[in-house]
């Protein structure tokens, strides 16, 4: 694959090959040029956050380390730090946000915030981030780095469908579409069928949203027949996980290129990972980021490729820079150099959260793999949700998808209690069956008619966990 810096797109209409632009030289230096900026960037960032966070103090002192560790005497260049360093250093996790609200953890007084953004999460309780002008300059020129990687830049219209407000999605991209010289649609989430109209008539070639409801606007496009009438291109498509079956059916049916993008908000918001062109993992900004891979059950580091919980270290965030930041993200890393030039360690397209796997009947599973087990059946639409439910001292676990075509024996509803079950249909016996021998999963399997679940204009909530708590 070649690679044009800051470039455009090389291709013609609707390429389906792409070339890759570079927006940062640091993203094709050699590794060891790598590690040794993220060596002193470490080091003064630890000294940071021991000299201005009290919690990070009172944490680095209960490991032994003593304050001022970390600073380089006066007038003399750091030392610098290797990422091994980082082994015996404490974790951060979101409870200690969450202990800290609402700005127990920051890094700068108040006055030197710019931007304030939150996150509910699934507990309903809200962690607070900030940003200060140097970190809001950072943000944008790491999602014009994203951007970029995506072929996205001075000429392409932007339709950008996360949500503005708390949730950093919308905003995050936001200020690197214009960086890139893009034009960015503002549009934020909902209202779909206003969303297609505006697809279509402002000419957008490049949409960022989330998986889930890219398939929602390709749903409405096609409902109004208008699927040849948009030249969408590329698609930034990220905040969930997503199988790479979900990538193929959404690149069917919207016609562009579907990359992958992470991000989350403790550590900046998108774009702290993005896929390139060569769809061969997350180029993670290893530069402000130092990534480590631990198994979640033993806090041990694991090897390059494999998979485990990704941790991450802010070097150079001014407002919030957190130390061995536990993301609950499951992935691998690599490091050796992709196809598109670039030599920053990419992370595997992410599994889901340690605490979203589904344990049903001692097999443990994630919805992403589920998703793509059921997508692998023919006659099934990437519509589902999973429904867990206690019966005697067993989870059970029940599919609800929806059939391309409604299934002349489908149940009235199928998730109506088990007396009112009747015999599962030929598709739902395959799909039962796709499951059980792809993920050794027992469940049974209801297929619905089109529109029978529920869609979302942001993350989908794709788990009804009804056990008893
Ligand atoms: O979801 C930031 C974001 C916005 C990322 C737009 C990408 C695009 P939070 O709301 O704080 O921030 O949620 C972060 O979402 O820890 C992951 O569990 C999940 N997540 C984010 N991106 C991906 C992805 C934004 N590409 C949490 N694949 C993270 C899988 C993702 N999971």
């Amino acid at each position: 694959m070649a690679f044009i810096l800051m470039g455009g797109w090389a291709g013609g209409e609707k390429a389906m090959a792409m070339d890759s632009a570079i927006w940062d030289a640091v993203e094709t230096i050699s590794r060891e040029e790598l590690a040794a900026l993220q060596a002193g960037r470490l080091r003064d960032g630890l000294a940071r956050m021991q000299r201005r966070v009290p919690f990070y103090q009172a944490r680095l002192a209960e490991a032994g380390i003593a304050p001022g560790e970390f600073d380089s005497p006066e007038g003399q260049p750091s030392r610098g730090l290797s990422p091994d360093d980082l082994a015996g250093l404490p974790f951060t996790r979101k409870q200690d946000l969450r202990d800290h609200y609402p700005y127990g953890l920051f890094a700068v007084p108040l006055d030197e915030v710019v931007r304030l953004h939150a996150s509910s999460g699934t507990t309903g309780q809200l962690t607070v981030v900030g940003y200060t002008a140097a970190d809001v300059a950072l943000w944008a020129d790491l999602a014009a780095r994203a951007l970029t990687m995506a072929g996205v830049g001075r000429g392409d219209i932007v339709h950008n469908a996360y949500g503005y407000g708390l949730f950093t999605g919308g905003l995050g991209l936001h200020y690197g579409i214009e960086r890139v010289g893009a034009a960015a649609v503002p549009v934020s989430a909902g209202n779909t069928r206003r969303q297609v109209a505006l697809l279509r008539d402002f000419g957008a070639t490049a949409l960022c949203c989330t998986p889930s409801y890219a398939l929602l606007l390709a749903e409405q496009l096609a409902a109004d027949g208008a699927a040849d009438g948009v030249a969408l291109r590329v698609g930034l498509f990220g905040a969930e996980p997503w199988s790479e079956r979900l990538r193929a059916e959404i690149e069917s049916r919207l016609q562009l290129i579907a990359l992958d993008i992470y991000g989350l908000s403790e550590v900046l918001g998108p774009a702290v990972a993005m896929e390139c062109g060569a769809k061969a993992g997350l180029h993670l900004a290893e530069d402000h980021f130092l990534p480590e891979i631990i198994d979640p059950a033993t806090n041990q580091p694991l090897p390059d490729g494999e998979t485990g919980e990704l941790v991450l270290t802010c070097m150079t965030k001014e407002a919030l820079p957190l130390l061995r930041y536990r993301t609950g993200d499951l992935t691998s890393l690599r490091r050796d150099r992709c196809a598109c030039g670039r030599t920053t360690a990419r992370m595997a397209k992410p599994l889901g959260r340690t605490d979203d796997m589904l344990i049903v009947r001692g097999v443990n599973v994630f919805p992403s793999q589920i998703e793509a087990a059921l997508l692998g059946v023919p006659g099934l639409e990437p519509q589902y949700e999973l429904i867990l439910e206690r019966r005697g001292a067993l989870d059970e676990l029940t599919v609800r998808v929806e059939a391309a075509e409604t299934p002349p024996d489908a149940a009235p509803d199928a998730d109506a209690p088990d007396s009112a079950i009747p015999a599962p249909s030929e598709l739902e016996r395959r799909a039962a069956a796709e499951l059980q021998s792809v993920l050794g999963l027992s469940c049974r399997v209801a297929a619905l008619p089109r529109g029978a679940i529920t869609r979302s204009e942001g993350k989908a909530v794709r788990v009804i966990d009804r056990r008893p708590v």
